[in-house]
């Protein structure tokens, strides 16, 4: 049985926490592949809310397996953390967790590092979460990297001492001083000393193989979801570099992140916001910095889950969102947040852009001020739509909405969503 992928068409937040929780009945694994704690993915149910940092979102059901595969990165003290938050809502995920021999350690010396390219950048910054993603991932590449398979060795603390060493011989370059930097509210002394307990921690979770685990689960027929982090205008190849993530975040990332063949992946599912959002720098054609923009932000809740900054928001994009379907191979659409649209009497869907002055439908390497979108206008619904529980019960616009979207990227959207609540999910029948 091929694997099906989850991924986000945007520029992250489009819901995929939510999404993989509601899908996670039809899947035996749920496994990331990419990315760091820079991810917060939300899931909320029975008037509970978690955030997941690390830990893939089919961990609430107990008989699921959740996978970390090698292409994540993995903080000790943050997922020891995301354990323990579920553990005080009497949620075991340590029951139901696999973690890769091959993922990538981030060092509390990552988190510094990535603090000084940040401040060395000035205004040019990328608004990193500053979860030491770009450092570790530098070091994966650049081949000093620290595993988690390596925590078992003997020789792990010198290895841990050498690499840090590295880094503080960068950090004394930019002349960054960080006695007072705090972070997740810790001196660098007391976080490097409770990272260490964690890393201890970790080891009780099971480790494993996890490229010959999810081989032989495609081999044994089992239905399996990998679950994207970030989004596809943050991966690091076709994202707008250099204000992008440091992964792979689009489908070819499943297949170096978990270690499964081209030819075992299965339906590729991508999700995207009713309109857009950007949290951190970098260009945002339809970014709008108005009055329906704060509409947005207010309505939607637009505040990142993982650093709670606001989120930027616009309309919706539709050369990115074609863009991003195109390098993903995406064979069905999620659409997410209406409901946060039910507030506008007219939309508008930026159909094109000029570049230059020059019309074009496509993503150019340099989306900057001369990157101006050229929208549509559509009647908006302007209708709340709690309560609603079928598709043909939604208002007709909304439905005009869904029709247009599909029919202007050719792929059919599956599922509209219209609340955070797992409950607020509506399937599209018509297709
Ligand atoms: P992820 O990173 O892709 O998992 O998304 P986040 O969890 O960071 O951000 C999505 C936010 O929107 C979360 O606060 C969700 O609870 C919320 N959300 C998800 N779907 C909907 C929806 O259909 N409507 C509304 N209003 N909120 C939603
Ligand atoms: P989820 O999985 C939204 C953004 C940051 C910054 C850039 C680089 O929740 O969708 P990094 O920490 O990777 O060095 O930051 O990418 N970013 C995200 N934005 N959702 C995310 O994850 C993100 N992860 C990173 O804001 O602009
Ligand atoms: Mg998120």
């Amino acid at each position: 049985m091929k694997l099906d992928v989850l991924l986000g068409l945007q520029w992250g937040d489009e819901g995929k926490g939510k999404i993989v929780d509601v899908l996670t009945p039809k899947y035996d694994i749920v496994a990331r592949f990419q990315g760091g704690p820079n991810a917060g993915h939300t899931i909320e149910f029975d008037n509970n809310k978690f955030i997941l940092h690390t830990i893939p979102s089919g961990i609430f059901d107990a008989e699921k397996t959740n996978l970390i595969g090698n292409g994540v990165i993995i903080d000790p003290y943050i997922i020891n953390k995301e354990i323990n938050n579920l553990k005080e809502k009497n949620i075991d995920a340590t029951r139901n967790l696999l973690i890769s021999k091959r993922a990538h350690l981030i060092l509390p010396t990552h988190r510094l590092l990535d603090a000084t390219y940040e401040k060395a950048k000035g205004e040019l910054k990328i608004g990193s979460t500053l979860k030491g993603i770009g450092p570790t991932y530098s070091d994966k590449t650049g081949r000093d990297g620290l595993r988690v398979g390596d925590l078992f060795f003997e020789d792990f603390r010198a290895k841990y001492d050498h690499l840090k060493e590295k880094h503080l011989q960068i950090i004394r370059f930019y002349n960054f001083d960080f006695s007072d930097h705090e972070i997740d509210g810790l001196l660098f002394d007391e976080y490097e000393k409770a990272w260490m307990e964690a890393a201890e921690s970790l080891k009780k979770i099971r480790v494993v193989d996890s490229e010959y685990f999810i081989n032989d689960a495609i081999q044994e027929d089992k239905p399996i979801l990998a679950e994207g982090a970030q989004g596809t205008m943050l991966d690091i190849d076709f994202g707008s570099y250099p204000f992008v993530t440091s992964s792979n975040t689009i489908t070819s990332g499943v297949c170096s992140g978990l270690g499964v063949a081209p030819r075992n992946v299965g339906k590729v599912i991508g999700i995207f916001k009713a309109y857009c959002t950007r949290v951190g720098s970098g260009p945002f054609p339809t970014e709008l910095d108005n009055d329906d923009g704060q509409q947005l932000r207010d309505g939607g809740k637009e505040y990142g889950s993982t650093t709670g900054r606001p989120r930027r928001c616009g309309w919706l994009d539709l050369p990115a969102l074609k863009y991003a379907i195109m390098i993903n191979g995406v064979d069905e659409l999620i659409m997410m947040k209406a409901d946060v649209l039910s507030a506008f009497k007219s939309l508008k869907v930026a159909t094109h852009y000029l570049v230059d002055g020059e019309q074009t439908e496509k993503v150019p390497m340099y989306a900057r001020k001369n990157c101006i979108p050229v929208y549509k206008s559509l009647k908006g619904w302007n209708s709340p739509l709690d309560g609603v529980s079928s598709y043909d019960r939604l208002p007709t616009e909304l439905k005009q909405y869904v029709r247009y979207i599909q029919g202007e990227v050719g792929v059919p959207i599956r599922i509209v969503s219209t609340g955070p609540d797992r409950t607020q999910t509506i399937f599209v029948d018509e297709n």
